[in-house]
């Protein structure tokens, strides 16, 4: 079965915990999109939102598909976010980023009642790492923040990180995020330990912020072939 087949089974999921006069977090990526065009039928067959997005792209989605948007600095309460993630373990920690919205995401995430994380089975893992943590950097210094990622990853018990600069499809021009920052992919393997990654890099000064979401998601909906799964 496909993934997208999958994704679309754990995004109408998600539709069951959005209620008339909600302000909702939509998430990024194409599992998020998902939620967003399901949520505009929804829309029009007369549920009543409003909605902060978390990238400019889903931005634009939502205005295609008549979600109604409003200015992130006018939002006094989020009730739910839904969101993709590209792994997820046993404990709800995730790995998010690969769409390069990671910032977003997580002010959106952390500023929720509830956040909920839709994904198709191949996002599940036993422990965080095969997928390359991504973490956004201030563009200034970014070669010195890159060393000192390295540095943090060895010291967590990752034995060989590999930082690589993001780059644009082209491969030439670097990849900057909707907040104007460079994104470096650290390939880890296996991470020991999530929490500790997740301290230690917060406290670089030229890290804005990871890719590392973790005591956020408090309900994971894993989309199966034929339904799909709610883990709470
Ligand atoms: C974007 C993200 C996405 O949620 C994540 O990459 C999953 O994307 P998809 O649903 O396309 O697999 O974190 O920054």
């Amino acid at each position: 079965m496909s993934a997208n087949r999958q994704k679309t089974f754990a995004a109408a999921a998600a539709l069951a915990y959005v209620e008339d006069g909600m302000t909702l977090g939509l998430g990024s990526g194409s599992t998020a999109e998902i939620f967003v065009r399901l949520l505009g039928e929804r829309i029009k067959d007369g549920l009543r939102i409003q909605a902060v997005a978390t990238s400019n792209q889903t931005a634009e989605l939502a205005q295609e598909v008549g979600v109604p948007l409003i200015d992130v600095d006018h939002v006094n309460h989020i009730s739910v976010t839904v969101d993709g993630a590209d792994e997820v373990d046993g404990h709800f920690q995730l790995i998010k980023g690969g769409g390069g919205c990671l910032l977003r995401e997580k002010i959106i995430a952390h500023a929720s009642d509830l956040m909920i994380v839709v994904i198709d089975e191949s996002k599940l893992v036993s422990r965080l790492g095969r997928f390359a943590l991504p973490v956004e950097v201030d563009r200034f210094g970014f070669s010195i923040t890159a060393k000192q990622i390295y540095d943090v990853l060895r010291a967590c018990g990752i034995a060989k990180p590999d930082v690589q600069l993001r780059r644009k499809g082209d491969g030439l021009e670097p990849f900057v995020t909707d907040g104007g920052h460079y994104i470096l992919d650290c390939a880890c393997g296996a991470i020991p330990d999530a929490a500790m990654v997740d301290y230690r890099l917060k406290a670089l000064p030229g890290v804005v912020e990871h890719g590392l979401f973790i005591g956020l998601a408090r309900v994971v909906i894993v989309g199966e072939d034929t339904e799909a799964r709610v883990l709470e």
